[in-house]
């Protein structure tokens, strides 16, 4: 029967005139329906169509974007979860970003895709949303648009891609292209050999296939609750993916009926669950800066979950799960051992059960429809890919958040200490070499006459959120070569950027402040200057007295100010989107997220200290 409900004589449902959603009204009530009705149908649908609960579905296609080059299909798949239970699919589109294809870097239009999927969601009339991502930053700028707009969503990732081969043993995006390439640099692989490589590295669709960001972030999506705990890792090219895409349309179209919106499901517990599962994984790096914007953005949560709280956790929580670059695995084995099911299974004991899922029900009763006994915990090889608790991979602490010393005084600086390939500079003192920027650093790092050895500690400064504004995965120094070409493959290296999950080593990042801040200590190291780094006291310090430093950093802010030149000074003359990054962007701590967008809680209060 037709919908007549803009009939004059009948009061009009305040959601079917889109006043709850706020849409734009055109005069009354019934002639604004009218008016979208007529323009809606404009695209063929039909008034039973339009009765139904509208389930919006985030199209982030883009032919730049290898890792969501299977999104047509899954949008298939989800409407057709959608339409089986009743609903009506709507899909529409957001940016999208892929690692290697957004300048400067992705993470600098992180905040800007959080934002066109905020407002995407808050300005149309959908009743739930599917939020396709995979690529790294997407999945966190989807949640962090998704908690503020405050809609019932749910996530769908674009799945791992399959690894490749290569003179006969498995390769993947992309701790294999790092680990080859040293090779390479060092001599130890031809250019035959190189470029054969790079026809391997990513023989498929889908998200890098280590436990790099992507894989992370998708993993931590199932532990806060806001995926299905089977959709982490199916294969973005297998049938197991389409359907976990057509159970999620089913799940969206529940969702749209129960209203249950993220910032009810997600709370303290979710974050806690969220950060055992990211010690238990060796999780990426970057998820520690992800998971402080998303928590920053929900205003119940904010402030409460600090780097420090990954650090507390990962001192009870063992690493369980054998990928690269901890381990030696790829995301197919992780998920033919029974993935994310299999490895909450085993955490059991370290997880707040009664958090809330999007499902409806809690993460224990999830476990409880799963039973363990289902899966085999073993690959053909023997290998073990998810450790029982008692036979760890790595004891405690896979990622560790230095909080003492001079170099730490944000509280911010992490390394992935499961990840060191040279156990010994876990607890180092050595002389610094400091690089001012990446081009300096590229300009200097392979110079036969740089002053470096073995023990030297590489300082990289200036690519923190400010000074190099999307703080880019510059974070991974390269060996200098004359030593690599010694056999040195591991050195204890500082800065204040990023760096990819998918890269191993003795590595600190995220040091806050960041060189850029007039302020820092990190800015007015120098060459020679004694680093100590102490996992184990969590220390990382520069032997200069604190009058040594005070001196050179008020030494350093009037030659800054002389110059007039420096990002911290120009940044208020910027235009466009970058000038409102560089303006709003806050510190590692925070999430890197912009301090307007932030909820209204300690997380804003505290956001960069500018
Ligand atoms: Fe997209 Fe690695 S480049 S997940
Ligand atoms: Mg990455």
């Amino acid at each position: 029967a037709a919908n007549l409900d803009y009939d004059l004589s009948t009061p009009i449902d305040a959601d079917a005139a889109g006043l709850r959603q706020k849409l734009p009204a055109y005069g009354d009530a019934h002639f604004s329906l009218f008016m979208r009705k007529l323009f809606i149908k404009a695209m063929g649908y039909s008034e039973d169509a339009l009765s139904r609960p509208i389930v919006g579905i985030v199209n982030t296609y883009s032919s730049f974007n290898p890792c969501h080059a299977n999104v047509p299909q899954l949008i298939e798949a989800v409407k057709r979860g959608v339409q089986l239970s009743g609903g009506l699919a709507i899909d529409f589109p957001t940016i999208s970003l892929h690692e290697s294809f957004a300048a400067p870097t992705s993470m600098f239009l992180r905040n800007l895709m959080s934002m066109d999927t905020e407002e995407m969601i808050r300005a149309q009339p959908v009743d739930s949303v599917v939020l396709i991502g995979g690529c790294d930053k997407t999945t966190p700028a989807q949640l962090m648009g998704g908690i503020s707009a405050n809609k019932p969503i749910i996530h769908l990732v674009t799945g791992p891609m399959m690894p490749g081969s290569f003179q006969g043993g498995r390769v993947g995006a992309c701790t294999d292209c790092r680990s080859n390439w040293a090779k390479f640099r060092a001599g130890a692989m031809d250019i035959e050999d190189i470029s054969a490589l790079n026809e391997e590295l990513a023989p498929t669709a889908g998200t890098c296939g280590v436990m790099g960001t992507a894989s992370t972030m998708a993993c931590l999506l199932v532990a806060l609750g806001m995926m299905p705990i089977h959709a982490a890792t199916p294969a973005a090219v297998s049938s197991a993916r389409l359907r976990i895409a057509e159970s999620t349309g089913s799940y969206a179209v529940q969702l749209a009926k129960t209203r249950l919106a993220p910032q009810t499901i997600l709370t303290r517990d979710s974050f806690l669950n969220a950060i055992t599962v990211l010690q238990a994984i060796g999780g990426s790096t970057n998820a520690v800066v992800h998971l402080m914007a998303i928590a920053n953005r929900h205003p119940a949560v904010a402030g409460t979950i600090t780097p420090a709280t990954v650090d507390e956790i990962g001192r009870t929580t063992p690493l369980l799960v054998d990928l690269k670059p901890s381990g030696d695995n790829y995301m197919t084995d992780f998920h033919a051992a029974g993935g994310m099911p299999a490895l909450l299974h085993e955490l059991r004991p370290l997880l707040r059960l009664g958090a809330l899922t999007v499902t409806g029900r809690t993460l224990g009763e999830e476990l409880a429809a799963v039973p363990a006994r289902r899966f085999g915990l073993a690959l053909a090889s023997g290998a073990t890919v998810i450790r029982p608790l008692t036979d760890p991979l790595y004891p405690t602490s896979a990622l560790v958040v230095f909080q003492r010393g001079n170099l730490a005084p944000g509280g911010a600086a992490v390394m992935k200490a499961s990840a060191s390939k040279d156990r010994r500079l876990l607890k180092h003192r050595g002389r610094a070499v400091v690089f001012d920027g990446p081009a300096d650093l590229a300009r200097r790092i392979d110079d036969a006459a740089l002053d470096v050895d073995a023990d030297s500690v590489l300082v990289l400064r200036g690519v923190g959120p400010v000074g190099n504004p999307g703080m880019p995965e510059a974070g991974l120094i390269p060996i200098p070569r004359k030593l690599a070409a010694q056999g040195v493959v591991d050195m204890l290296r500082i800065s204040d950027g990023r760096m990819s999950g998918t890269a191993a080593g003795t590595i600190v990042l995220h040091v806050s402040p960041e060189g850029a801040d007039p302020g820092s200590v990190l800015g007015v190291i120098r060459d020679g200057d004694v680093i100590v780094c102490d996992v184990e006291e969590r220390l990382l310090s520069v032997e200069v007295d604190e009058a040594e430093l005070r001196t050179r950093i008020e030494q350093r802010r009037r030659e800054l100010e002389r110059a007039g030149e420096a990002h911290w000074v120009t940044r208020q003359r910027e235009r466009g989107y970058r000038g409102l990054y560089m303006r709003e962007v806050n510190q590692a701590e925070h999430g890197a997220d912009f301090l307007f967008l932030t909820a209204a809680g300690p997380g804003r209060a505290a956001g960069g200290g500018q």
